[in-house]
């Protein structure tokens, strides 16, 4: 029986790289239940769940982006560019609505009330919804991409 060749560093990088990816969703998936959340309380939303919320979306959001399609494109823009192109376009589509979202968070985090529930409702559903959908399809394509990921 022979040994399994040791694992290249390169390799070992990559594995980190997709193993923060993967945390990075989960704590995504964690925002995603809060913001659902935020939605169901309205428009008695907490102050407190809404500033953190609003905090992770200026800044979780965008960071992960920014890491992700890095390690998208050196995966994945050799076979499958258009698919990359298309994540990174969903991801400034995202960035928008959660800019958006954050903005609309601030009278309630200031100690008042959503200037207008209901739409604040249907952006928050939009985009937790969208987002959980679109990390499905991210992990997925990681997965078709680096099977032992
Ligand atoms: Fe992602």
């Amino acid at each position: 029986m022979s040994a399994a060749p040791p694992p290249r560093l390169a390799d070992l990088a990559t594995a980190r790289r997709l193993r923060a990816i993967h945390d990075q969703h989960d704590r995504l998936a964690l925002l995603c239940a809060e913001l659902e959340a935020i939605a169901d309380d309205l428009p008695r939303a907490c102050p407190q769940r809404c500033r953190r919320a609003a905090d992770a979306l200026g800044t979780l959001v965008p960071e992960h982006h920014a890491s992700e399609i890095v390690v998208l494109r050196e995966l994945l823009a050799a076979d499958r560019p258009d698919l990359v192109d298309r994540i990174a376009r969903q991801h400034g589509e995202d960035e928008g609505l959660a800019g958006e979202i954050g903005h609309a968070l601030e009278p309630i985090v200031a100690g008042g009330a959503a200037d207008a529930p209901e739409t604040l409702g249907y952006m928050l559903r939009c985009f937790f919804t969208s987002y959980r959908r679109a990390m499905l399809v991210e992990e997925l394509a990681i997965r078709a991409a680096a099977p032992a990921a």
